[in-house]
């Protein structure tokens, strides 16, 4: 059996029956995996990108709606949200998934202009999100969950460029300490981190470098799975991570907020390299 065989294979399921969700970044790779699934699980979707002839496609597709929107423009965000409030008159679940990738190099050779650009989209984004959300779940009185992409590049060093890594280590504090005052109205904030996952952004990346121009999916999943998982030969798909959004954006994980759900195949929890001591026994 091919392990990475899961080419949107969801089963039908309710277990978001008349929810209303935004996911930003939803578009295209794992936002648009997540917003597939929150609608076969009975939500209604506000996917919320840059992509419009993609986000309007996608959301067309799964009766939702799709709004331009630029996550480092507050202005925007807080349209996505009014978006959702005017259609559906509530809003329980945000998905904060858009996010970009680099800029890559030397810390002493930074363009910090980069850097900025890259922090008004990943971190200010994610900090948009949270604000609009949250101000309309407070006032619909009933709860809420809101989920923030994080990175398996939050917990380990050397994954990612030092701009993202920063980025995606700030959102950990910034989902704990939200969760902290948020947790009073029955808002339940989480982070998840993915790793490994052939989206547009991974693939960009590791296209530059390993100098491959012609490099596949496919052959990036086959590398992650066999040097960057502990499940040897199993690679992130995006609906792995679909599936942890499912969980956490549902009543399923109801007791459960600040959180960080890593989706890593174990890589990051261990240091595989001396694994040959568990093939034989020691005495004395
Ligand atoms: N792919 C992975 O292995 C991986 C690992 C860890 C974390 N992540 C995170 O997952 C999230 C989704 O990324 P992906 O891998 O699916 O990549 P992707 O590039 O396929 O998707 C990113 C989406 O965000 C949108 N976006 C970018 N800038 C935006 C902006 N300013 N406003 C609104 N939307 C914007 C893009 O148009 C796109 O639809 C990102 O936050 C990324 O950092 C991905």
């Amino acid at each position: 059996m091919d392990p990475n065989a899961s080419s949107r294979r969801f089963p039908s399921s309710n277990r978001l029956k008349g929810k209303v969700a935004i996911v930003t970044g939803g578009a295209r790779g794992i936002g648009a995996a997540t917003a597939e699934l929150f609608a076969k699980n009975g939500a209604y979707v506000v996917i919320a990108d840059i992509l419009d002839e993609l986000g309007t496609k996608l959301a067309d597709s799964i009766g939702g709606r799709y709004i331009h929107c630029d996550v480092s423009k507050e202005k925007d965000v807080e349209s996505a949200v009014q978006l959702a409030l005017a259609w559906k008159g509530k809003l329980d679940i945000m998905f904060n998934n858009a996010g970009i990738g680099g800029p890559g190099g030397s810390i002493s050779n930074l363009n910090m202009e980069d850097v900025r650009d890259l922090l008004s989209i990943n971190l200010f984004g994610i900090i948009h999100g949270i604000k609009y959300a949250s101000r309309a779940m407070i006032a619909g009185k009933n709860g809420g969950s809101i989920i923030c992409s994080s990175s398996s590049a939050a917990i380990m060093g050397g994954l990612a460029s030092h701009a993202y890594t920063a980025s995606k280590n700030a959102i950990l504090g910034l989902a704990k300490t939200t969760a902290c005052e948020l947790g009073v109205h029955g808002i339940r904030v989480n982070c998840i981190s993915p790793h490994g996952v052939p989206s547009e952004m991974l693939m960009a990346a590791y296209r530059i470098c390993l100098g491959r121009d012609d490099l596949t999916p496919e052959e990036v999943t086959q590398i992650v799975g066999e040097r960057a998982s502990l499940l040897r030969g199993r690679g992130g798909s995006m609906e792995d991570v679909a599936q942890a959004v499912l969980f956490l954006a549902s009543d399923d994980s109801g007791f459960i907020t600040a959180h960080n759900l890593v989706i890593d195949g174990g890589y990051t929890s261990a240091c595989s390299h001396l694994s040959s001591i568990y093939t034989f026994s020691f005495q004395g």
